[in-house]
Parts: structure tokens; C-alpha cells; sequence
């Protein structure tokens, strides 16, 4: 698109109309995506290792408190970025697999793995066509990418985990509360300048604007970027679908799960990071959880 072409554009967007989602599987974008993971300046892509550390503890309670048995699981996460949760998972004894469609985070959790001879194994891939494979005792989607697809999408995923769960697993999704999604896509525009980042390796200008599709209950974030040299435009997107906690319930008993249950975070406390998630626990029909 031409910098003129810019006030012509639509307004608002479809959800999922103009993108999936920003571009995580494109190898250049996830290079330096993997920057952003790794950063311990910030909690933008992935936790800083600290507060991944507090995560694992809380969920291998969890898990143990479910399954009534001590470790080694096998776990399985979703949407695993660098591997940086599923690693550490193994240090402590488990056997892992991951399953990511970013070339360089797959790639980075990967050398990981064969460095520090941890049972971790990757797959390249879409979460929508993966086939998960299992049993696993414990399956894990972290970190707030379960809004950005569809309902139709969210449920496959979710019917896929819950058949790849042997029969007393538990899955722990950590999706957006509905609440941040709406205040999120309400936000004003914004704009910045950058002399290279996450968006392009040369100077340019980022505008990003949010919009919320009250029929859909869907917020979509567009990402205008705007080459200094050329003033070319690239447009990134990303839609999410908000769900209150009697939505997501339905969705997850749709999936065929027995018991959701519903924390504040990932450590089981209210608000941590600013960033409206919270955590769901979810187990097989075929058993109940033990709390
Ligand atoms: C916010 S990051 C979180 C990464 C990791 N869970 C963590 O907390 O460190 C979201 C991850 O989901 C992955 N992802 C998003 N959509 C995906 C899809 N359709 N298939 C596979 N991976 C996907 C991205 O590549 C990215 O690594």
C-alpha cells in the first residue's frame, strides 16, 4: 500500500478479515520476534525467566494435585514459542513436546534442547493443522494466543487437546479475561518512529489503531508500517475473541471437558502483569479434579 492510499482504508475492519494474526511463522519477523522472547528487559513475547519459574511451579502443583501421582509427566504446550516454558519443565524431569509455527523459536528451543540434553521434542507447525498426538498428562497454552483465533478455530483446538489427554490429564489455557480485550480494542491510536524493531529492520513509522466488533465481541489491532526511505506500508493485523467466563466455559464443555475451572493467573493470583489474563483449568470428562 502507498502512504496516500492510507485514509481510503477500511474503517472498521472485519475481525480475521484483513489477517490471522500478526506475522509470527514469516522467518525474518520471527528473528527478531525471538529477540523479543529472550529479552529479560521485558515481558512482551515471553515471560522474563524469573516469573516463568513461579508458572511452573504453580502448574506442576496443579498437575500433580489432578493426576494424584508425582512426575514425570508428558506434557505437551501449545503455542511454545522458544521452548522457554517446556525447557524448564524438563529440568525438572519431565518429557516434553512443543508445537510452534515460528521458525526461529522452534529452531532456538530446539539447539536448547540438544545443548542442555533435555527431553524436549518440536514441531514446526500450525496449531490448526498439527496433529497433537499424545497421551500427554499435562497440555499447556500459554500466554494469552488462544483469543486470536476464531470460536470455530478455538473449539478444533480445544476438542484436539482434549483427545490428545490421557484419561485424568488436565489442560491449563491462559486466554485474556473479556474485559481487557474490550478496553484494549477501545484504546485511542498511537503512533512511534523506530530506527530498526520488531516490525521492520530499517527506520520507520508504526501507526496502530484498535477497533471492537460489538456483534462479534472481537477486538482487532491493525498495525500500520511505514518504510522511512520509501514510504511503502506494510499492514500487520490481529483479531481476538473476547469470551466471558460463562462463555469459555460452554466452549470448553463443547470440547468434550468435565470440570473448568477458572484462577486468577498463572501463579493462582489476580492481575499479574497488567495484561488481563487469567488461567483455566480444564479435565477430562472421564474424571474429576481432585480439590
Ligand atoms: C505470545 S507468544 C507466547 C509463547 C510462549 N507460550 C511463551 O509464553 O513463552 C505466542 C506464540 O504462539 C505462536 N502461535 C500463534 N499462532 C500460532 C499457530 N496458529 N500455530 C502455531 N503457533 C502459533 C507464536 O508463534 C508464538 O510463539
Amino acid at each position: 500500500m502507498l502512504f496516500s492510499q492510507l485514509p481510503s482504508r477500511t474503517i472498521p475492519p472485519l475481525p480475521w478479515a484483513e489477517a490471522d494474526n500478526i506475522p509470527w511463522n514469516d522467518p525474518a519477523f520471527s528473528e527478531r520476534m525471538l529477540r523479543e522472547h529472550l529479552s529479560q528487559a521485558h515481558d512482551a513475547a515471553s515471560r522474563r525467566l524469573f516469573i516463568i519459574q513461579k508458572h511452573i511451579d504453580w502448574m506442576s502443583a496443579q498437575a500433580e494435585q489432578a493426576l494424584g501421582r508425582p512426575g514425570p509427566y508428558r506434557i505437551l504446550d501449545l503455542g511454545c514459542g522458544p521452548g522457554l516454558y517446556t525447557s524448564e519443565f524438563a529440568r525438572r524431569g519431565h518429557i516434553c513436546e512443543g508445537i510452534d509455527f515460528s521458525p526461529a523459536a522452534i529452531r532456538y528451543a530446539r539447539q536448547t534442547a540438544e545443548q542442555a540434553r533435555l527431553s524436549c521434542i518440536y514441531q514446526l507447525a500450525d496449531l490448526r493443522q498439527a496433529v497433537f498426538g499424545g497421551p500427554f498428562d499435562l497440555i499447556t497454552f500459554i500466554y494469552g494466543e488462544f483469543n486470536v483465533f476464531p470460536r470455530t478455530e478455538a473449539l478444533h483446538l480445544l476438542q484436539k487437546a482434549q483427545a490428545a489427554l490421557c484419561p485424568d490429564g488436565l489442560l491449563i489455557v491462559e486466554p485474556h479475561t473479556y474485559r481487557f480485550l474490550f478496553r484494549r480494542a477501545r484504546e485511542a491510536p498511537i503512533w512511534y518512529t523506530a530506527p530498526d524493531g520488531l516490525f521492520s529492520p530499517a527506520p520507520h513509522l508504526v501507526l496502530e489503531e484498535n477497533f471492537w466488533d460489538a456483534d462479534r465481541h472481537a477486538g482487532t489491532s491493525r498495525y500500520y508500517v511505514v518504510d522511512a526511505g520509501t514510504a511503502q506500508v506494510s499492514t500487520l493485523s490481529a483479531s481476538y475473541q473476547a469470551y466471558h467466563r460463562e462463555e469459555y466455559r460452554a466452549l470448553f464443555a463443547e470440547a468434550g471437558f468435565g470440570k473448568v475451572k477458572f484462577y486468577g493467573g498463572l501463579t493462582g493470583q489476580m492481575g499479574e502483569g497488567g495484561k488481563g489474563l487469567m488461567a483455566i483449568i480444564a479435565t477430562n470428562r472421564l474424571t474429576e479434579q481432585r480439590s
